[in-house]
């Protein structure tokens, strides 16, 4: 998006320089200014607070050497006030700073002769009669109007050809009142909250090069006569509650580069007449309710770089539309995005033809069927994503020629058969991986080298094992891990602490793996937000509880066999929030000093060999949500601590020797409770009602 439209804005700026060429600005000035302007613009200046003294020249006879200020050296008329905010970082330390602040003085409106007038990226009060600078051609007043009002009688600049208000919270209708701008040639209304649905009004300004609406609360059909405007461009209507059908007059729109329909509840189907709008590069339709086929004439778009048809609900098949032989999309086209429709088939042996793809998302569709091979000769591909489809076959062993793959997502497929290492042959660029929830086997050698470097790591059920890789050794910047339900049966190699303290989300469960649990003793604090997920149930894990890195959010050591005693240590892990250590044979006491835990949600020590009483501090822990000790040999009375939990959902005694009055227990305060289990204890007294 950003060359075409930069290039754009290139050519409007150039436009507007030649109109305004007779301007001199401070630089080049010969001629002295209108002392009835200079009058207008200090009082101009006198409304307004300038707290980084941007307006510090205007002082002086001359105010055509005034900053901003430019005259014409004909007339020596002020003809351009050009006062945007020059630092354009929005969130930058100096952009507040910079802004003039005020009411706009009525002296303005003395400037009569003013073509050009910026103001933009300030905080000013428009005034009301701005309407009446007849000769203005250019008109920026965007993210610089606090009021929220526009000027009444903006309709009156007949000769304007610029005009950008966007950014500025403006609502109501303002459509009807521009029909009259017939000189326009750039309209920018983005991001306000103008909410008509009076496009047609837009039908006569048949100068209309560029057109953004988007992000407002515009509603209603798009009118055929839109398709009046032969000269438009650019046209961004997205992210309002436009609806209906694309009018097939659109297609006369021949001249179109960029289309953005997105995020609107526009339906189907979609006019043949759109493969007429050949200079279209950026087309965007996702995110609406379009529930028809692609129509086979977008083929001929041969102009088009990105197709994103995402979030609707396209049916058909690739192999009649745009993955058809015919047609000259492939040679262009750079993003095809699909994801998230309803399409089926094939995919198309004719995808290997698409030269210069870079993206091809085709996820959470119904395609069925083998990956062509010839997508191994896509050599621009970043980023193949097929997840939730029904593909099937074994994965093509030309896909590991990808050398520009950053981004390789087949999960949840119908794959088959074994991944060896030719598949990655060339992957040298290759970030994230998931191939998880296929039939895959990966059947590397133990001396391989993968050529890439991975972040995200996902093989959950690929048969990995029984060793456990040692690829990942060579793997330094893993940030997730899921090698869950892959079969591997032994002991964690010793290196793997290298790469631990880099995971932030590790999954081995269901697994056979044997020994210690993996041990952290040198990972640091991560100063990132995110926080460490450890899952590493169902595995055969033994012996204590090592160390665990400070930042674990959650903790799943269930279903192993481990033993030993709840560390004292496990208090120093501030942020955890889900302790799961249910179904092994730890023993001893639950540390008191459990109470410091206070994200504390889901407590399950459930079916160990625990035993004590409940420490009252655990009253403290006020967000705990589950309370699982159930199958433990824990006794005593229950402490009247835990009523101050509020927030129980789930309490789960059963199975211990508890003895306890419940009737004075109970009480009245665990007032989201929706699970008690008491059952196998000492309890007694009667159930309060
Ligand atoms: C005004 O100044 C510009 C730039 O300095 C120059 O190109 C132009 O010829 C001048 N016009 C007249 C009428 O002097
Ligand atoms: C400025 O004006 C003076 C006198 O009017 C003239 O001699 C001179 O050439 C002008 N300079 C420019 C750069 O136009
Ligand atoms: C603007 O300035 C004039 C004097 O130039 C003053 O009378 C007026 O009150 C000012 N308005 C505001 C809103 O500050
Ligand atoms: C309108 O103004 C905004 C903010 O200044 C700017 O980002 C945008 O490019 C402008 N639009 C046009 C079409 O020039
Ligand atoms: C400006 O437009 C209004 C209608 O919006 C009209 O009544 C008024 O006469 C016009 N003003 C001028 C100065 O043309
Ligand atoms: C616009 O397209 C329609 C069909 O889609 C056609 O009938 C009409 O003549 C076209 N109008 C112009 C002005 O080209
Ligand atoms: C526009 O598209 C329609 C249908 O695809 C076609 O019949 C017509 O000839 C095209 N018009 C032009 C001017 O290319
Ligand atoms: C892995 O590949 C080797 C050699 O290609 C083969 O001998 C072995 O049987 C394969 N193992 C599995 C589990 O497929
Ligand atoms: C590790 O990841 C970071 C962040 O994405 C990246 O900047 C860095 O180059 C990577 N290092 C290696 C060795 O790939
Ligand atoms: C429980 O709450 C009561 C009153 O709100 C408070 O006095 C007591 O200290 C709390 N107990 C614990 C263990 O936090
Ligand atoms: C528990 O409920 C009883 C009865 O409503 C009340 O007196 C007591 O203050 C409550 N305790 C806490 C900790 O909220
Ligand atoms: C249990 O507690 C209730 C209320 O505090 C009391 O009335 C009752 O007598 C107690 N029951 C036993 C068996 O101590």
């Amino acid at each position: 998006m950003g060359t075409t439209s930069s290039a754009l804005m290139m050519l409007f700026a150039l436009f507007f320089i030649e109109r305004l060429e007779f301007i001199c600005s401070s630089t080049n000035s010969n001629v002295s200014c209108i002392a009835s302007e200079r009058e207008a613009l200090m009082k101009f200046k006198g409304n307004l607070t300038d707290e980084a003294n941007r307006l510090s020249t205007w002082v002086g006879e001359d105010c055509c050497t005034w900053k901003g200020v430019g005259c014409s050296n004909k007339t020596g008329h002020v003809v351009k006030l050009d006062l945007r905010n020059p630092n354009l970082d929005s969130y930058g330390p100096n952009f507040e700073m910079n802004k003039l602040r005020g009411q706009i003085s009525p002296s303005l409106l003395d400037l009569n002769h003013l073509h050009y007038l910026d103001l933009s990226m300030n905080d000013m009060q428009i005034s009301n009669s701005l309407g009446s600078l007849k000769s203005l051609r250019y008109l920026d007043l965007s993210g610089s109007i606090f009021d929220a009002t526009i000027p009444h009688n903006l309709g009156n600049l007949s000769r304007l050809q610029y005009l950008n208000l966007s950014n500025n919270y403006l609502s109501g209708p303002i459509l009807d009142t521009l029909g009259r701008l017939t000189s326009l040639t750039v309209l920018d209304l983005s991001y306000d909250t103008f909410n008509d649905s009076m496009l047609y009004s837009l039908c006569n300004l048949s100068n209309l090069i560029h057109i953004d609406l988007s992000f407002n609360r515009y509603g209603g059909a798009m009118p055929h006569c839109l398709g009046n405007l032969a000269s438009l461009s650019i046209l961004r209507l997205n992210s309002n509650y436009l609806q209906g059908p694309i009018p097939s007059e659109m297609g006369n729109m021949t001249q179109l580069k960029d289309l953005d329909l997105s995020q609107n509840q526009f339906e189907g189907p979609i006019p043949s007449e759109m493969g007429n709008m050949t200079q279209l590069t950026e087309l965007d339709l996702s995110s609406n309710a379009f529930a028809c086929e692609i129509p086979n004439s977008m083929r001929n778009l041969c102009n088009l770089r990105v197709l994103d048809l995402s979030y609707n609900m396209f049916t058909g098949k690739l192999s009649t539309s745009i993955g058809s032989p015919f047609g000259c999309i492939h040679n262009s086209l750079e993003d095809l995005l699909l994801s998230s429709n309803k399409l089926s088939g094939g995919l198309p042996n004719h995808l290997g033809e698409f030269k210069k793809i870079e993206r091809l998302i085709i996820s959470r569709n119904s395609f069925y069927g083998p990956l062509p091979s010839s997508l191994g000769r896509l050599s621009y591909l970043r980023e193949l994503d097929t997840r939730d489809n029904q593909l099937n076959g074994s994965i093509p062993i030309s896909l590991g020629q990808l050398s520009k793959l950053e981004y390789l997502d087949l999960s949840n497929n119908s794959f088959v058969g074994t991944v060896f290492e030719l598949h990655f042959a060339k992957l040298k660029s290759l970030n994230e991986l998931y191939l998880h929830s296929n039939s895959l086997v990966l059947n590397v050698t133990s001396q391989w080298v993968p050529p890439f470097q991975l972040q995200v790591i996902r093989l959950a059920s690929v048969k990995v094992g029984p060793q456990f890789p040692q690829w990942l050794e060579t793997q330094k910047n893993v940030t997730v891990l899921d090698m869950s339900n892959a079969s591997i049966s032994v002991v964690i190699p010793d290196w793997f602490e290298s790469i631990y303290c880099g995971i932030v989300a590790l999954d081995l469960s269901n697994n056979q793996i044997k020994g210690k649990l993996p041990i952290c003793q040198k990972c640091k604090y991560r100063s990132s937000a995110i926080d460490r997920w450890l899952y590493l149930s169902s595995n055969r894990f033994e012996g204590p509880l090592t160390p665990l890195p400070s930042d674990v959010y959650l903790l799943d050591l269930s279903n192993n066999q481990l033993t030993g005693v709840i560390p004292v240590s496990l208090c120093k892990v501030k942020n955890i929030a889900y302790i799961k250590f249910s179904n092994n044979q730890l023993s001893g006491r639950i540390p008191p000093c459990l109470w410091q835990l206070d994200h504390l949600f889901v407590l399950d020590l459930t079916n160990n060999s625990l035993y004590g009483e409940i420490p009252s501090s655990l009253g403290s822990l006020q967000f705990l949500n589950s309370l699982h000790l159930r199958k433990n040999r824990f006794h005593g009375k229950l402490p009247l601590s835990l009523q101050n939990l509020t927030f129980l959902f789930t309490i789960d005694l059963g199975e211990n020797v508890f003895a306890d009055n419940i009737t004075s227990w109970i009480g009245y305060n665990l007032t989201n409770l929706r699970f008690l289990n008491l059952q196998s204890n000492n309890f007694y007294g009667d159930i309060p009602p």
